[in-house]
């Protein structure tokens, strides 16, 4: 086993180079990545959503936007506490949303350490947090290209550079897919073994800075992290393995389901956001991977560019997510990571840290 390696991003720095990746909605919520970040990793609570099942949203007062914001800064609250003084939290907000920029303000008032950010190019993400600069900024890409235009467009217009990157990789990873169809998630130009080691040079020789690139998708045990290290990686996200911990924030029944999902059961599918996803195949999908999907009306305009309301094609995303999360199995999304086929029993979350992490 060679040496862990130091992961430091912006002032930041955990005891371990990892990152529980932000998994919505609220499969990573406050109690999640609370309990990872007591651990000495990284706890990313995902924004989106997050108000679902608030006192503060009522729906027949169209207030989401506004309750998402206050759940936002609660989850932190309550994430801290459980990580004691040293933990670090990070939120995860993706931009395909429609009150990403509230989000992100949330997340930074909200005393958020890391912003981790993609679904999208995060071009805007440091004007949304200019009056928080310890709040470390860090998006997700899935190529040196990305990561490129990224830093290119915030040099130019906010004179910083991203803290970090995390570099996703699509044939394996869970929810959406930094790929633009389902052909080009396997594109071997986007595995983890090419798009690191890019990265890498392109923030050594063209950014000459000192950032970290984070590989994340497919990473579940001690050899994929030294797969990780050696291709470059100063650390790892990993999502669908601490989905299925007794501290994940979804019901039991949502983690059952990645108990019995089997290699023929994950399956990709068009998101209403125009990306692809990674799923599994329940009767809620079979029948929409048939063409026969029945949706739950529209409740919050969260996406920016929806199919589903705009031509009611696909599905409102929200709601089988929220379903999801409830463990209604028949009309959920159950986004999921290719290695979910490798989840046997629901873990405590200090029992994975310290197998990754033995000494
Ligand atoms: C249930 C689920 C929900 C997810 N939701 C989000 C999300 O809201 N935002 C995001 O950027 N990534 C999301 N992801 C991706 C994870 O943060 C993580 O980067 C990815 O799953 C890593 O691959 P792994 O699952 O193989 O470890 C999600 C993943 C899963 C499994």
């Amino acid at each position: 086993m060679s040496a862990n390696k130091i992961l430091k991003i912006g002032k930041h720095q955990p005891k371990l180079p990892l990152i529980q990746g932000g998994m919505g909605v609220e499969i990573s919520g406050a109690n999640l990545a609370g309990n990872v970040a007591k651990c000495g990793a990284v706890g990313t609570i995902a924004s989106v959503g997050l108000c679902h099942a608030s006192p503060h949203f009522h729906p027949e007062k169209h207030n989401y936007f506004e309750a998402n914001v206050i759940v936002i800064k609660e989850a932190i609250a309550k994430a801290r506490e459980i990580a004691g003084p040293d933990g670090i939290i990070a939120v995860n907000c993706m931009v395909a949303l429609t009150d990403y920029d509230t989000q992100v303000r949330a997340a930074a008032e909200g005393g958020a350490d890391i912003i981790i950010s993609g679904a999208g190019l995060p071009l805007r993400l440091p004007d949304y947090t200019k009056d928080f600069p310890d709040t470390a900024l860090v998006p997700i890409v899935s190529s040196a290209k990305a990561a490129s235009l990224i830093t290119r467009h915030w040099e130019k217009k906010y004179g910083r550079v991203p803290d970090g990157f995390v570099v996703e990789e699509p044939a394996t990873a869970g929810g959406h897919l930094g790929a633009m169809t389902i052909e080009q998630v396997y594109d071997p130009a986007l595995s983890l073994e090419r798009a690191v080691p890019d990265v890498v040079k392109y923030v050594k020789e063209e950014m000459k800075a000192d950032i970290p690139v984070i590989a994340a998708g497919g990473i579940w045990d001690r050899n994929d992290i030294e797969r990780a290290f050696s291709l470059g990686a100063s650390g790892v996200q990993m999502g669908t393995r601490f989905a299925c911990t007794e501290e994940g924030d979804a019901s039991p029944r949502f983690k059952q389901a990645y108990l019995d999902a089997k290699e023929e059961d994950v399956v990709l599918i068009h998101s209403p956001a125009g990306l692809p996803g990674r799923a599994i195949k329940n009767p809620f999908v079979a029948k929409y991977l048939d063409g026969q999907v029945e949706s739950k009306p529209c409740f919050a305009n969260c996406l920016t560019h929806c199919k589903y309301r705009k031509t009611r094609e696909t599905f409102c995303i929200a709601a089988a997510l929220v379903d999801a999360f409830n463990g209604n199995w028949d009309t959920g999304l159950f986004f999921c990571g290719s290695n979910v086929v490798k989840a046997n029993k629901i873990e405590k979350v200090a029992d994975i840290i310290a197998e990754l992490f033995p000494d």
